[in-house]
């Protein structure tokens, strides 16, 4: 296709495409991706510090990636399994084991992330014979109705579709919220003790629960890194009630955190997890994952896919295993997100707009607010995204109120690249802070 004719097809996109998917932050024109970069339709190559939504951790289109998917597609391109059992996702199922926490190594394949969730919900209901969910608010798990009825991200998700009445949501542990002078993990888990005692006191009694659902780091909702003594609070709490404990590692997944897993960054093991995203570098692929013992209590027929643990999607997980280990991805992650973290640090000194730097691995969050009175500035986030874009650097935004800027390089991002990605959006940072009068520091030092 020409380019003015994919330019024309591209101002159909409104009429083509339901707004709802069509509208999102930048949807910036690309007609080829490789490593860090997008190439755009303007002629244009834009450093990529979204990886997709957090997929692309080893680089757009790497190159043994592409390699196993081709060899795959002479091969096979559809099971479904159940029907024909088929090598890759057998040995995909044993490679992850290798990499999971101790115990989870048992595997239901899916698609999306969504599906994964809805997978470890109906696994914890029928385990336990019990009815009720309890989840955290601000935590986003998906957009079909059983995930949704866990999320609490934004209420725009949930509006005209409020949920079946079969969940309860705790707060999350924001450590912004922490009153100074105290220890964050005593305080959240005296907290979370407190808030379970009283759910279960007044609105649910513990064995009708199920399972507690959690994102180890919030992602969508803010990028918040919760304290350790939380999370091992929750599993003790559901060690006393015997209700399953379910993470979803959708997108702290896949070396996101500098571990492979939240799991292994937060030193607490879920019964069930769910992992999707960074699976197989942007084929769509996804796992219930919980232990054998768990999952054999899961009858045959009571859950099933025609799509999902795709051969193809299989065999790019397996080369995606390959390329972290022999490119050390788990430590470029861990390195490069400090130095990174660092120079935000800097930043942040500089930038009255910059409220907040949150991070843990190469998941960063730069939280905008009104330098006046700290309050979230989303208008900013969007104003400051579109300088970015212009310079030539591609971030994404989370947040109740989309005010934080969502800093996602992919795992194979070098300093170099983080250097030309800050600097420019230092420069966008000043050029904002110039339109609404307020300045900037000259240096952050
Ligand atoms: C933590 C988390 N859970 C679930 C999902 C849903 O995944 P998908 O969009 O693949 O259905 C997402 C997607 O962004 C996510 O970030």
């Amino acid at each position: 296709m020409t380019q003015s004719n994919w330019m024309a097809l591209f101002h159909k996109m409104p009429d083509l495409l339901a707004p709802t998917m069509a509208k999102d932050h930048p949807n910036l024109p690309v007609v080829k991706e490789e490593g860090c970069y997008y190439y755009g339709l303007d002629g244009r190559k834009y450093l990529d510090f979204t990886s997709g939504i957090a997929v692309a951790n080893t680089g757009h289109r790497h190159p043994k990636v592409v390699q196993a998917i081709k060899e795959a597609a002479d091969r096979l391109m559809h099971g479904p399994s159940g029907v024909i059992m088929y090598e890759s996702i057998l040995r995909l199922a044993e490679e992850l084991t290798k990499i999971l926490p101790e115990g989870l190594d048992c595997f239901f394949f899916a698609n999306s992330g969504t599906e994964a969730i809805e997978g470890a919900i109906k696994l914890a209901k029928h385990v336990t014979r019990r009815p009720y969910v309890i989840s955290f608010t601000g935590c986003f798990h998906g957009r079909s109705l059983g995930a949704l009825s866990v999320s609490t991200s934004k209420s725009k998700y949930r509006k005209y579709l409020q949920p079946n009445g079969l969940t309860y949501q705790l707060p999350y542990a924001n450590p912004k919220d922490c009153p100074v002078g105290e220890d964050p993990d005593v305080y959240f888990a005296n907290r979370l003790e407190n808030d379970v005692a009283s759910l279960f006191a007044h609105q649910v009694t513990p064995e009708e629960v199920a399972c507690m659902i959690v994102e180890p780091v919030l992602g969508e909702g803010g990028y918040i890194v919760p304290p350790k003594g939380w999370l091992h609070k929750m599993r003790e709490i559901c060690d006393r009630y015997e209700i399953l404990l379910i993470f979803d590692e959708v997108q702290t997944g896949f070396g996101r955190t500098g571990e492979w897993f939240a799991a292994q960054t937060f030193g607490v093991t879920p019964d069930i997890m769910a992992i999707a995203k960074g699976i197989a570098s942007g084929l769509p692929l996804s796992a219930t994952v919980a232990s054998k013992e768990l999952m054999k209590q899961w009858p045959l027929g009571s859950h099933g896919t025609t799509f999902g643990g795709n051969p193809i999607a299989c065999e790019a997980a397996l080369a995606t295993l390959e390329v972290f280990r022999e490119e050390k991805l788990l430590e470029n992650c861990r390195e490069v997100g400090e130095y990174a973290r660092k120079k935000l640090e800097v930043l942040k000194r500089k930038h009255p707009v910059i409220g907040d730097v949150r991070s843990i691995g190469l998941m960063i969050g730069i939280e905008i607010v009104q330098p006046h009175t700290g309050e979230p500035n989303g208008e900013g986030v969007m104003n400051i995204l579109n300088r970015c874009l212009q310079k030539g650097v591609l971030f994404y935004l989370c947040g109740n109120q989309g005010e934080v800027i969502r800093m996602i390089p992919p795992l194979i991002v070098t300093k170099e690249q983080i250097d030309e990605g800050l600097s420019m959006l230092d420069e966008a940072l000043t050029e904002y802070e110039a339109e609404i009068g307020v300045h900037s520091f000259a240096s952050g030092k």
